[in-house]
């Protein structure tokens, strides 16, 4: 018999491919027109590149539509993006700009209703269930984290816990007593949580939380290893931004764990290639560019997301994947020529006995060499040759996995600054 507090998957959900493509191209065509018509911006950047939203006769004629890039965005801050009406805003959510301008984004009433959507459907992908508690400690204000996921919970049918970012022992204190089965969080903020189960002398594997639904920020496989054994569940991915909608804009299903299916009822996802702009064939690694489907208060067409992933397809419904993040393209170090991500080096700490999570990346400039230092804690109880041996290893991996030399520091357990949303991982001490 089935059981009764299955949600069954909703309609999009239950479509052939070939009808997803039909969806899609009939709600692109939509929101090209609704762009032309409502948004200067788009409206002079359609006619400088000599299109006209009737020319997208098929999903492959989007590739001869302009970009939008997040210099766009701030160019035209605040408002020279919205293509409604400033009294048909039901929300706005902003960027923190830590690099000049803010970014702002907003929301129709029908905006807010298909991203609860999106969040409700996510979860249920994630295993959560309606009558399940929730406790989310994404950041609840102008981020998209914590509203984002907290409505779509309460969509779902589950009891919200809105406990937002910070005041780490309070967080455990709500874990312990309130009981929820599932925890939205950053996959960094997890771990900060979990030093502070231990600290209260508080076994993190005998909490109630069943799941984990964690994003906002890259992280690997070897992460999820290491969150899910040390709490005793299960941990999937959840991805999105604040320019296309939010948190759930993609999501890992429990079942498969094979990274995250996008959402492709609303949003339309292409990979191209960072440099040239030309799109890839799926399975090719680049560039992740969205175009949103049915946003009414601010369509986004052929976004540059920065972040860099492959399209896959589908394992679970009509829904593409796309790989797991391996970086974005602004956090990418060049060191003597190679390539390099934070994800990279986080995947090599966690094989290395001795070695916890925490772990902060130092750039500095000797003459004109860059140099980077891998400082990371040791995992309380490692002795100090222990510890010697471990930095000796990391160095001998890295250079045997990534093709560069890394100078290693092992430093004292919960002596690095702790996470309590993204973490900031490269501390970049070059000068000019
Ligand atoms: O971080 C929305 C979000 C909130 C997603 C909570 C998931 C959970 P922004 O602040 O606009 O929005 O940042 C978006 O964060 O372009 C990626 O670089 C990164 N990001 C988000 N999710 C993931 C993920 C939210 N699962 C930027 N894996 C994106 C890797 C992620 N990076």
């Amino acid at each position: 018999m089935q059981d009764p507090t299955t949600p069954q998957p909703d309609a999009a959900e239950r479509m052939t491919r070939p009808e997803l493509a039909d969806l899609q191209l009939r709600r692109l065509r939509q929101t090209l027109q609704h762009a032309y018509d409502n948004v200067p911006f788009h409206r002079a950047a359609f006619d400088a590149a000599g299109v006209r939203p009737e020319d997208c006769r098929t999903l492959a004629d989007l590739a001869r539509f302009p970009f939008t890039t997040k210099a766009d965005l701030r160019t035209h801050y605040p408002w020279g993006m919205f293509a409604v009406e400033r009294s048909r805003l039901r929300r706005l959510h902003a960027s923190s700009g830590t690099t000049g301008t803010p970014t702002v984004v907003g929301y129709t009433d029908r905006d807010l209703a298909t991203w609860s959507e999106v969040v409700a459907r996510s979860l249920r992908a994630a295993g959560a269930r309606p009558g399940d508690a929730v406790h989310v400690a994404y950041g609840y204000g102008l981020f998209t984290g914590g509203l984002g996921a907290h409505y779509g919970a309460e969509r779902l049918g589950c009891t919200v816990i809105p406990a937002s970012g910070g005041m780490t022992a309070r967080q455990v204190r709500l874990i312990t007593d309130l009981q929820p089965q599932v925890i939205m969080v950053t996959p960094t903020y997890m771990l900060t949580l979990l030093d502070e189960f231990e600290r209260q002398g508080i076994d993190p594997r005998s909490t109630s939380l069943r799941t984990g639904v964690f994003g906002a920020e890259p992280w690997t496989q070897e992460m999820r290893r290491e969150i899910e054994e040390r709490f005793a569940i299960d941990a999937v991915d959840i991805y999105g931004l604040s320019e296309v909608m939010g948190p759930g804009v993609a999501q890992e299903s429990v079942v498969t764990k094979d990274g995250p299916h996008i959402w492709e009822d609303h949003f339309y996802p292409e990979v191209v290639d960072p440099v040239t702009g030309e799109v890839l064939p799926e399975g090719a690694e680049g560039e992740l560019v969205f175009t949103s489907l049915t946003k009414e208060a601010m369509p986004v067409v052929r976004y540059r997301t920065r972040d860099l992933t492959r399209l896959l397809p589908g394992t679970l419904g009509p829904f593409r994947r796309m790989a797991r993040i391996t970086g974005r393209c602004d956090d990418m170090i060049v060191l003597r020529g190679v390539n390099l991500f934070p994800s990279q080096i986080e995947e090599l700490v966690l094989t290395v006995p001795g070695l916890s999570p925490h772990f902060q990346l130092r750039l500095a400039r000797e003459g004109r060499l860059d140099r980077l230092t891998v400082r990371v804690e040791a995992r309380p109880g490692t002795a100090s040759d222990g510890r010697a041996g471990a930095a000796g290893e990391l160095i001998r991996r890295v250079k045997e996995g990534i093709g560069v030399s890394v100078d290693v520091e092992v430093v004292e357990p919960e002596s690095l600054e702790r996470s309590v949303g993204k973490l900031k991982r490269i501390v970049d001490e070059r000068r000019g």
